[in-house]
């Protein structure tokens, strides 16, 4: 039975200019390249400049996003931004975002809070919204300034983030329904509050006025991490009615190789369909997997008509995942 699918027609990615290495690192808190090496795969990380804003990153991401596709924003009828460092506590990226590009008068934009699984949240709200026929043409968004909540002087967390932007627009179409169709084929989200203290920003609008610093309990984090990762690969693969070892690539949210790579072999999956950008990206939360996404359409190595399945987990706790052919 045909179906109304979201084709992903183009790509963006846009890290800002510094970019911090692990022995930069060690000059600002005690810490080593082969400690941050080994425990968690990264080598550098970007940081946003000064004055630079979570909005001028998600811009650069969307005009490459619009470019590659060839369209142009006034084609665009939504815009969801999956981020938790917003440019201001209100309102949305998304409407400056809108308002930049060009786009129609009045088109719904909106950000979407779910940490690092920001893409994969947002890409399932405006994937629904695209198969009822709210809209035809989405651009959707993860991007982050996570160096504005991070405490410097903390060494459990200040090695682990990055600052980042990715960006796709979906398009809809009319499938044939099956697995062969192009776009979207699977989406699952999941959250578990009772974990809210275990991965948060300690701070806020309402409790102290003020953004906060990332608080992370890494060996909690850790030990749910692989589970729900592998989760929600599964799922969406069962939806859709395939085996999670027929994908052609995992894109996992680039948090920790460590966390990747045991994802990888609980669904028994080998190291080469596995993408890592952690190294040079380090954790950009909800950017993370439409940047490594976008980077390896540009290089070439994901391919059209590709399968590969997206997966996150961060902070809430929520993780999800969606199956897609590029
Ligand atoms: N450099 C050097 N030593 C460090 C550093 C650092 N940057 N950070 C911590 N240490 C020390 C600790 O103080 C500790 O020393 P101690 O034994 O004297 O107390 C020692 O290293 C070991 O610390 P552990 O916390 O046991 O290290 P672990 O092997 O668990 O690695 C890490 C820590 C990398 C955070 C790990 O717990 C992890 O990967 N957790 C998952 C969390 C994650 O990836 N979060 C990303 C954000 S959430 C998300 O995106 C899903």
């Amino acid at each position: 039975m045909t179906c109304i699918r979201s084709e992903i027609i183009g790509h963006g990615h846009y890290q800002p200019a510094k970019v911090l290495t692990n022995n930069d690192m060690a000059k600002i808190v005690e810490t080593s390249d082969e400690w941050i090496t080994e425990r968690t795969g990264i080598k550098s990380r970007h940081i946003a400049a000064e004055g630079e804003l979570t909005s001028d990153l998600a811009m650069h991401a969307a005009e490459m996003a619009l470019k590659t596709a060839g369209i142009s924003a006034e084609e665009l009828d939504l815009i969801v931004v999956g981020t938790v460092t917003p440019d201001n506590t209100f309102p949305a990226v998304a409407t400056k975002i809108a308002a930049k590009l060009g786009c129609r008068h009045g088109i719904p934009a909106f950000d979407l809070s779910a940490a690092c699984s920001g893409f994969v949240y947002s890409l399932t709200m405006a994937d629904n919204m695209l198969r009822l026929g709210q809209a035809k043409t989405a651009l959707v968004i993860g991007a982050e300034t996570l160096s504005r909540v991070t405490d410097w002087t903390d060494r459990n967390t200040c090695v682990l983030f990055g600052d980042g932007a990715g960006a796709v627009v979906i398009r809809a179409y009319e499938g044939k329904g099956d697995t062969t169709d192009r776009g979207v084929l699977s989406t699952k989200i999941f959250s578990d509050g009772a974990q809210y203290d275990n991965l948060y920003c300690k701070g806020g609008v309402s409790s102290t006025q003020t953004a906060g610093f990332t608080f992370m309990n890494g060996k909690e984090v850790f030990k749910s991490a692989i589970g729900c990762l592998t989760q929600a690969a599964e799922t969406v693969a069962e939806q859709a009615g395939i085996k999670v070892t027929d994908i052609d690539w995992l894109l996992p949210h680039q948090a920790n190789i460590r966390i990747i790579e045991g994802v990888g072999k609980k669904l028994e999956l080998p190291e080469s369909k596995v993408i890592v950008t952690i190294d040079h990206q380090a954790n950009t939360s909800a950017a993370s997997i439409p940047l490594a996404l976008s980077e390896c359409l540009e290089s070439g190595k994901i391919k059209k008509g590709d399968l590969i399945i997206f997966n996150s987990m961060g902070a809430g706790f929520t993780w999800g995942g969606a199956l897609v052919r590029i």
